[in-house]
């Protein structure tokens, strides 16, 4: 049976994340900025039976609101429930009323993820990537 869990991730995790991220081979900043995220207690690390599967970021430097930076989950542990069990966290562990995240026009996955779990389209930022603009959501807690 399949058993997700999230935690904080740790100092021992940083390799395994670099691993699993799909950015990280083509972009040398990423393996430095998960250490940064790690090291800064924004990160959380969702493990699948045991073995690192994916992680997400969450800060308060969005005006002031919690921010989901970034959800990424290894190509090999897609569509199991990871990024639902990251995301549906981070909207528990939010400080305040509400959760704010973002993800590029062309991201489909994760336009459907955000759909289900119930985030509504806040805006639209243009200039980030050339040509694939930054959609922005945020989502409501409910209690
Ligand atoms: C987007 C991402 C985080 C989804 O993670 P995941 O663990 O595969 O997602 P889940 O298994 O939890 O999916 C939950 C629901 O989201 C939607 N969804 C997820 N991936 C989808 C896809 N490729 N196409 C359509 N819907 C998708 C579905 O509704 C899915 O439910 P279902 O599997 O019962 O149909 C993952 O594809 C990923 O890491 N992509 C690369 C990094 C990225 O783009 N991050 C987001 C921007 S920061």
């Amino acid at each position: 049976m399949r058993s997700v869990i999230i935690r904080p991730a740790r100092p021992d995790d940083i390799a395994a994340l670099v691993g699993l991220d799909s950015f990280a081979a083509s972009d040398n900043a990423r393996a430095a900025e998960i250490a940064r995220w790690v090291d800064a207690g924004q990160c959380a690390c969702a493990t699948l039976n045991g073995k690192p599967a994916g992680y997400a970021v969450m800060h308060q430097h969005f005006f002031g609101h919690p921010m989901l930076e970034m959800v990424m989950v290894g190509a090999e542990y897609r569509r199991r429930g990871v990024g639902e069990a990251l995301i549906r966290h981070a909207i528990e562990t939010a400080p305040g009323p509400a959760l704010w995240t973002s993800t590029n026009q062309s991201n489909a996955p994760m336009q459907a993820m955000l759909a289900r779990l119930g985030f509504q389209r806040s805006g639209i930022i243009e200039g980030l990537d050339e040509g694939d603009p930054e959609l922005v959501y945020r989502v409501a807690k409910s209690n």
